[in-house]
């Protein structure tokens, strides 16, 4: 059976395409069966609607709370009889509550070799830093953010006149051909019991 997974976005959904035409194969061992967004212009529906899969709009401006907003979150999850969930760009904290809850279960996908450069404006800081190299993570999530068992990482060169623009390309490319491999392997029971 392939396990219903969710991929929650806030924006352009690169990663969740990746991911939807990685599902496309007959032995893909997940299909991507719901898109949650916290913004309703995300161009991810976009891409979720002309994939056929269902979308839910959850903004977190209708919610009092973190915790109420993760509380509806769970309960849509559980609604749609989801089994695993991506986090593909989704530009809110979780709860520790709420990731407990899908602890071994949730994967997030990060722009640098984690555990360097946590947080945001990845890439600028980066260049900033002067490495030679990055690249790309997909982890589970834990409740410290971008913290968590790696499940695949793939490294990137960084080079010469690099702005941040095109440091995420190349590192988008990365992004889109290990995040497909690291669910298939989770939804696939093919992760070893220590990193789940
Ligand atoms: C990606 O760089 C991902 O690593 C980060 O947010 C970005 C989302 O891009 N978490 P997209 O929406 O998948 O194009």
């Amino acid at each position: 059976m392939k396990k219903r997974t969710a991929v929650l976005i806030s924006g352009n959904g690169s990663n969740l395409q990746a991911l939807l035409d990685a599902a496309r194969a007959e032995d893909f061992p997940a299909t991507i069966s719901l898109v949650i967004s916290n913004k309703a212009d995300a161009y991810g529906i976009t891409r979720a609607s002309n994939a056929g899969v269902p979308v839910e709009v959850l903004s977190h401006r209708d919610f009092s709370s973190r915790e109420a907003f993760d509380e509806a979150l769970h309960k849509l999850l559980i609604q749609h009889r989801i089994e695993l969930v991506c986090l593909a760009g989704f530009m809110r904290l979780l709860t520790a509550d709420f990731t407990r809850k899908w602890e071994g279960r949730m994967l997030n996908i990060h722009p640098s070799l984690l555990p360097a450069f946590k947080g945001l404006n990845t890439h600028a800081r980066v260049l900033e830093s002067g490495v030679k190299t990055t690249g790309c993570t997909v982890h589970f999530v834990v409740p410290e953010m971008d913290a968590g068992p790696v499940v695949l990482q793939a490294e990137v060169p960084v080079m010469p006149g690099d702005t941040p623009h095109t440091l995420a390309e190349r590192v988008h490319k990365e992004e889109h051909r290990i995040y497909p491999l690291a669910l298939a392997r989770l939804a696939g029971g093919l992760l070893r019991p220590q990193e789940e």
